[in-house]
């Protein structure tokens, strides 16, 4: 392959000193096909549609001061990939950012032919000359053209490929889409015999009700036992489901040996029990329901999704809290909205609450809640401004177990400056929420205003949203999801136990299209982004809370969502968040630490297409021979000294783990 494409380069190369211009090589017997002249249709562009002998914006074309008759202005981030039938013999463009940006915007043009790269632009900035793009292509099967941000951002990034013309020996060119993959299951089945999963920690406050169903695999009927069970707690051994309160009010950490059997055999597992201040000391894992249903969520759907948290063996993996977003409320016009003493009313959907939440519970799972500072939720329902304390002592007194608490309308009677305005009604709800003789895990959902990473745990937050709504985040080039997440990874350095950077829902399966709150409609995403995403997620140790239809959850989506030693990475009780190892506009490493000592490591390939991936023991700071395991396969993959190699397949990740190997 390197050979080749050193070859092609020469080639080019030669052909431009010979000052072969391509229209010389429509005379070596080839037809000239203009670029401009295909179905541009498929071509993907971050902004604006694809423009025939045009820039991006309809005008000429201009690059550098010079006008262009020919060629197809479009912008990056975007690619445009095209069949070719081998016997297409040359392509030559001038590439550069349209003057009509005056002189803003900077684009990186790359052509990889048959999966090697044949031309690198090196960055090109507004007002820069137009460079020359010359390729020999023949034999090849597929030329992708790619323009990047060059990192900084799409503004202005008005990509022109003048003159772009192919040689052609037989049939023209033609732009097509991205391939379609066909789902591979990565995850193996969980064996028949008992497996217990979830958490290896546990945090409660002294005296706090305490509720948990051990996450445990395998088929069942199975028995649980738990040995060292601090006193004041009861275990059902038929469901596994632990309960009661911890008598022993002191801060201390109990060490609990819980152990699965079944006629397939058994397991046991150690389960730290921390009493303390400290909640959330693994990231949440669980369901919320605002993709999906949102101002159509009832309490009937809430129940549902409780109960296929369990038929589907989610909760076996440790997804717990069953979430309701927004809109359970009275809306804004539906009056009264509390009762005569000031409490909250629901809406005619959730006729029960108190019963939802105890059908939740009964399922030994949790349940959770939102609401808003201001006056008014964001989709205009009631919110708990100036109610915040009989609001608290309500989502306790219905036995809730989890706050998303939000920042919508806030902003207009806010008061104060600055942080302190940010923080105020995060300090006021977390103090109300630890008065409760509940434990609820708060959330703050303001999209990372102020910094919030600096300061969300100082104000009693355990989560805390980084950015943005993810579903509202445009994809083109490369899925929203990427950017949600490398725009998290950043901020690694301020997730610790309790405290969690929120990169938002995994939307995957069947999900809600987020700018008309609409029904639900497949993913868009490939089967192989829907394992980067998972894997992004669980290495920046995100909170793990799927947003999509639990009604209509397939083996696939169940198969990213359930591989106990990916989601291990993100419950891992150090508690850290990866450590950005590298990046470029293709690559992205991450790599994080592990209690046991080993290292979890994740190769994303940014790229249009499937490319070899190295890892060097010395950018994750490893020496000596490492046993590397790939997570989603769940399979020893070997022992290696230095590095390792593996290939990626395009938006996609590599997730292992490195243990160092002795022998
Ligand atoms: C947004 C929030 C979403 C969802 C929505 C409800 O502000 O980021 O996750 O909760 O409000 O209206």
């Amino acid at each position: 392959m390197l050979r080749s494409s050193a070859l092609r380069r020469l080639t080019a190369t030669l052909l431009v000193l010979g000052s072969l211009a391509a229209s010389t090589l429509g005379q070596e017997g080839g037809r000239t096909v203009w670029l401009s002249e295909l179905d541009a249709t498929s071509v993907i562009q971050g902004w604006g549609e694809p423009q025939a002998d045009r820039s991006v914006e309809g005008k000429p074309m201009i690059l550098g001061g010079r006008t262009f008759e020919r060629g197809l202005g479009s912008h990056a981030p975007g690619v445009i990939r095209l069949e070719l039938d081998g016997r297409v013999q040359g392509f030559h463009a001038l590439v550069g950012v349209d003057d009509e940006t005056e002189g803003r915007g900077s684009v990186v043009f790359r052509a990889f032919g048959d999966g090697s790269l044949l031309h690198d632009s090196g960055v090109l900035r507004g007002g820069d000359a137009p460079k020359s793009i010359d390729l020999d292509l023949d034999g090849l099967r597929m030329l992708v053209l790619v323009m990047t941000d060059a990192r900084d951002g799409r503004d202005h990034d008005h990509a022109d490929w003048a003159e772009a013309r192919f040689t052609a020996g037989g049939a023209d060119p033609t732009i097509v889409p991205a391939p379609r993959e066909e789902p591979v299951l990565l995850t193996p089945p969980p064996p028949a015999r008992p497996r217990i999963n979830g958490p290896r920690i546990l945090g409660v406050r002294p005296g706090s009700p305490f509720l948990y169903r051990i996450p445990a695999t395998g088929e069942r009927p199975m028995s649980f036992a738990a040995r060292g069970l601090p006193a004041g707690l009861v275990l059902d051994p038929a469901t596994g489901i632990l309960t009661g309160a911890i008598e022993d009010r002191a801060h201390r950490t109990h060490r609990v040996e819980l152990s699965a059997e079944s006629r397939h055999g058994g397991d046991r597992r150690e389960l730290r029990i921390a009493v303390g201040e400290t909640l959330a000391l693994t990231p949440p894992m669980g369901w919320n329901s605002w993709y999906i249903h949102y101002n159509r969520i009832t309490e009937a759907d809430m129940r549902a999704a409780a109960d296929v948290m369990i038929d589907s063996g989610m909760a076996d993996f440790g997804y717990q809290y069953v979430n309701i977003d927004d809109c359970w409320m009275k809306e804004r016009g539906d009056e009264p909205y509390r009762d005569r003493d000031g409490a909250l009313l629901c809406n005619s959907r959730f006729p029960d609450i108190r019963g939802m939440v105890d059908h939740i519970h009964a399922r030994g799972l949790k349940a959770g809640l939102y609401t808003s500072p201001g006056p008014w939720t964001c989709a205009g329902y009631v919110g708990a401004h100036q109610h915040e304390e009989i609001d608290a002592r309500q989502f306790a007194q219905w036995g809730f177990d989890f706050l998303k608490y939000d920042w919508c309308s806030f902003g207009g009677v806010a008061e104060g400056e600055g942080r302190d305005r940010l923080q105020r009604p995060y300090r006021l709800m977390s103090a109300l929420l630890r008065q409760q003789d509940r434990d609820i895990v708060l959330n703050l959902c303001q999209y990372g205003m102020g910094e919030v990473w600096e300061w969300g745990g100082d104000v009693g937050g355990h989560c805390w949203r980084t950015t943005g709504d993810l579903g509202l985040e445009r994809g083109d080039l490369l899925p929203g999801f990427f950017r949600i997440g490398l725009s998290n990874a950043r901020h690694w350095e301020h997730a610790r136990p309790g405290e969690w950077n929120d990169p938002d829902y995994i939307l995957i399966g069947w999900v809600g299209s987020a700018h008309e709150m609409g029904e639900g409609l497949e993913t868009t995403l490939t089967p192989t982004e829907q394992y980067a995403y998972m894997s992004m997620w669980c290495l920046m140790a995100a909170p793990l809370i799927f947003s999509g239809d639990m009604a209509k959850l397939d083996a696939f989506t169940l198969n990213v969502l359930c591989n106990h030693e990916v989601i291990e990475v993100d419950q891992d009780p150090l508690g850290q968040q990866a450590v950005i190892v590298r990046q470029t506009d293709e690559v992205l490493v991450l790599a994080k630490d592990m209690e046991d000592g080993s290292k979890a490591v994740g190769l994303f390939n940014l790229g249009e297409l499937e490319r070899n991936m190295a890892l060097s023991w010395e950018e994750i700071g490893l020496q000596g021979p490492q046993r590397v395991r790939d997570l989603w396969r769940q399979e020893d993959v070997g022992r290696y000294e230095g590095s390792f190699e593996t290939p990626v397949g395009r938006h996609g990740a590599a997730m292992l783990r490195l243990w160092p190997s002795a022998e």
